[in-house]
């Protein structure tokens, strides 16, 4: 196994690692940055979490536990040993709040420092010891009475005003993470919010461009992002999950979560067919010797378990999308992932509660990679793409003259001074 070291040697090779701090699994993935830009998977490694329940720590042994283990088998996998890793966030505690900021410009052209400005401006206004800055993504800008102003430098006016969409976590668990992070002999490079993570790798462009809204269905968390023009938009975390499933089919029907999740993955469906009462399942009974007692059950009472569950999320959502109101509903089309979302049945009842097209979603861009295989591993993905993204930017920030830099380089430093 190589070393790097920890003298950030991986990071000048390109190495991006991110880390999915799930509630049913902690997923590592190691990746490459290759000259040409393009991303290549090294190594993936995954343990089960058990001490993480709707996206806050609750076990931190546990959590560091699974850390290790999973980081320890990507890097068996890779080859290689890390030293930072993006790391997910997830949990009710994520709050998005839009808001604007004016600043006077009068006497010049408006410059890059100008735009760093009012963008600091608006990052001082969020500042609270209670809550951290996740993400922050300037919507719009205005000067004077001209609203939509695309890239206002180089252009004269008195007042600058830009609007900001923000997403805030609460800081304690971000700090709880930090420390299993830390335990764990490992440094966070950046925290990402998981649904965001989702939406960069199984969205296509066009999709985030036309205004679409991901939907990530874990184990106890059911969290959205919804994109628009190319950027995140808003995203919020229900905590209600595929566990919540299993735990109503132990319950119903007198099982173990393992049994119960085993008729969940093989025999579960969202929504019925005509054939579900002649088709029985054979459920064993909880606390009875394996075999000795089992009951026959038809297939039609497991749906029916099951289905009350999966509309009460998706109506769960639709109402906090109606919540945030606006344009934000209008949007195109739903993409479904996450593990849960393989449940048969959950797109069409999304897309019979929320009215929308529904597609299911799995990382894209990844060839072959093991990571691409499964709806579980978008946030890990994502988390992976995020790396890639951030060092192409740096690496562009380098190469071009600051006067024509991108306006998307001037506020990606937005993104380092977290
Ligand atoms: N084939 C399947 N059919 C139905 N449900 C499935 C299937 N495979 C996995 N699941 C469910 O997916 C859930 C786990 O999803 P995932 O791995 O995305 O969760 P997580 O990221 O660890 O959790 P969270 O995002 O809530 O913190 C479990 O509840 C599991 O039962
Ligand atoms: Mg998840």
């Amino acid at each position: 196994m190589l070393n790097w070291g920890r003298d950030h040697r991986g990071r000048r090779r390109g190495l991006v690692a991110g880390l999915d701090v799930g509630s049913t699994k902690v997923f590592c993935a190691i990746g490459q940055v290759n000259g040409k830009g393009e991303l290549d998977v090294l190594g993936v490694g995954q343990h089960s979490s058990a001490g993480v329940k709707s996206g806050l720590i609750i076990d931190m042994e546990e959590c560091i536990n699974s850390i290790v283990n999973a980081v320890h088998m990507a890097e068996k996998m890779a080859g290689v040993t890390i030293q930072d890793v993006i790391v997910s966030v997830n949990g009710s505690h994520l709050q998005s709040v839009n808001l604007s900021v004016e600043m006077g410009v009068s006497g010049h052209p408006v410059n890059n420092g100008d735009v760093r400005k009012i963008l600091m401006q608006a990052k001082a206004s969020q500042e609270n010891q209670a809550f951290q800055t996740l993400h922050m993504v300037p919507t719009g800008y205005a000067l004077d009475e001209t609203r939509g102003v695309r890239d206002p430098r180089g252009m004269h006016g008195d007042k600058l005003k830009v609007s900001i969409y923000t997403l805030l976590s609460k800081a304690s668990p971000i700090y709880n993470l930090s420390t299993c992070v830390a335990r764990s002999h490992l440094e966070v490079s950046s925290f990402v919010a998981a649904s965001y993570a989702s939406g960069i790798a199984s969205l296509v462009e066009d999709e985030m461009e036309l205004g679409v809204i991901l939907i990530d269905m874990g184990g106890s968390t059911t969290s959205f992002a919804v994109f628009h023009e190319g950027q995140l938009r808003h995203a919020e975390c229900i905590p209600i999950g595929g566990h919540h499933v299993t735990m109503d089919i132990a319950r119903g029907f007198s099982t173990t979560l393992s049994h119960a999740e085993r008729l969940k993955t093989l025999y579960g469906s969202a929504i019925s067919s005509v054939a579900d009462d002649r088709e029985m399942i054979t459920v064993p009974l909880v606390g009875e010797r394996r075999g000795d007692s089992v009951n026959q059950m038809p297939r039609s009472a497991l749906v029916s378990i099951i289905k009350p569950r999966i509309e009460e999320t998706f109506e769960y959502v639709k109402g906090r999308l109606l919540k945030i109101g606006g344009n934000v509903f209008l949007g195109g089309r739903i993409v479904l992932t996450g593990g849960a979302s393989q449940l048969a049945g959950a797109r069409e009842i999304a897309s019979m509660t929320l009215g929308r097209n529904v597609r299911l979603g799995k990382p894209l861009h990844l060839g072959t990679s093991e990571l691409s295989q499964n709806p579980a591993f978008s946030t890990c993905a994502g988390l992976l793409f995020y790396g890639q993204q951030e060092r192409k930017s740096h690496l562009q920030s380098l190469s071009i003259k600051n006067s024509k830099m991108a306006l998307q380089q001037v506020t990606s430093f937005l993104r380092k001074i977290w």
